[in-house]
């Protein structure tokens, strides 16, 4: 996932009326790709977890050590709501997020919703230094990634308009599925 360079033509200004939230595992790519998409289609990228992060003034760890992991969800919910009916962004979601009923609710009102889905070693190989996710913490290994992946695969892909597979891919090629597919939804 190195350096995108885009071209005119392929796409920049072409903003979508609604807002791009993109869900998946955590390591899926969702912020990497929310970046470069918000750039291809001039809207504004949004990172759920960082403004969660920004605004308790401390990293996700420490929200899940402090206050535990009920807390962390409500702040993501209430964040959501927020969103509902300002602009249209693109939403790097966290990993959790859309495991909230409510959650995709809010997100069907206001957008699409687009899964960045990603095999577990791949996931693996992208995580496996980070201390940020306090759910890997102690357990940073593929047969746990693998588990917590099918626990939440039915709700991910019923949640999901589109659903796209990024093994292999590069970033830009990504963002180039996401516009074509998002633009033939109509
Ligand atoms: C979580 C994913 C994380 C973060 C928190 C919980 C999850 O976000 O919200 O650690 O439950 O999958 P990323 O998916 O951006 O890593």
């Amino acid at each position: 996932m190195g350096k995108v360079m885009w071209k005119k033509e392929e796409g920049l200004g072409s903003q979508f009326p609604y807002h791009i939230y993109l869900i998946g595992f955590m390591g899926s790519g969702k912020t990497a790709v929310s970046t470069q998409l918000a750039k291809l289609c001039s809207m504004e990228a949004i990172e759920m977890d960082r403004m969660i992060s920004e605004r308790e003034g401390m990293g996700i760890p420490e929200i899940f050590d402090r206050y535990g992991e009920g807390y962390f969800r409500s702040l993501e919910t209430k964040l959501l709501e927020e969103l509902q009916g300002k602009g249209h962004a693109v939403v790097s979601c966290g990993g959790g997020t859309p495991m909230r009923k409510e959650n995709v609710e809010r997100m069907k009102q206001s957008g699409k919703i687009v899964l960045l889905s990603a095999e577990p070693e791949t996931i693996y190989a992208r995580v496996k230094d980070s201390h940020d996710r306090p759910l890997l913490e102690g357990n940073m290994n593929i047969p746990y990634i693998s588990g917590l992946m099918e626990q939440r695969r039915e709700r991910y892909e019923k949640a999901a308009d589109l659903i796209l597979h990024t093994d292999g891919k590069g970033i830009k090629e990504i963002c180039m599925e996401i516009t074509q597919r998002l633009h033939k939804m109509g």
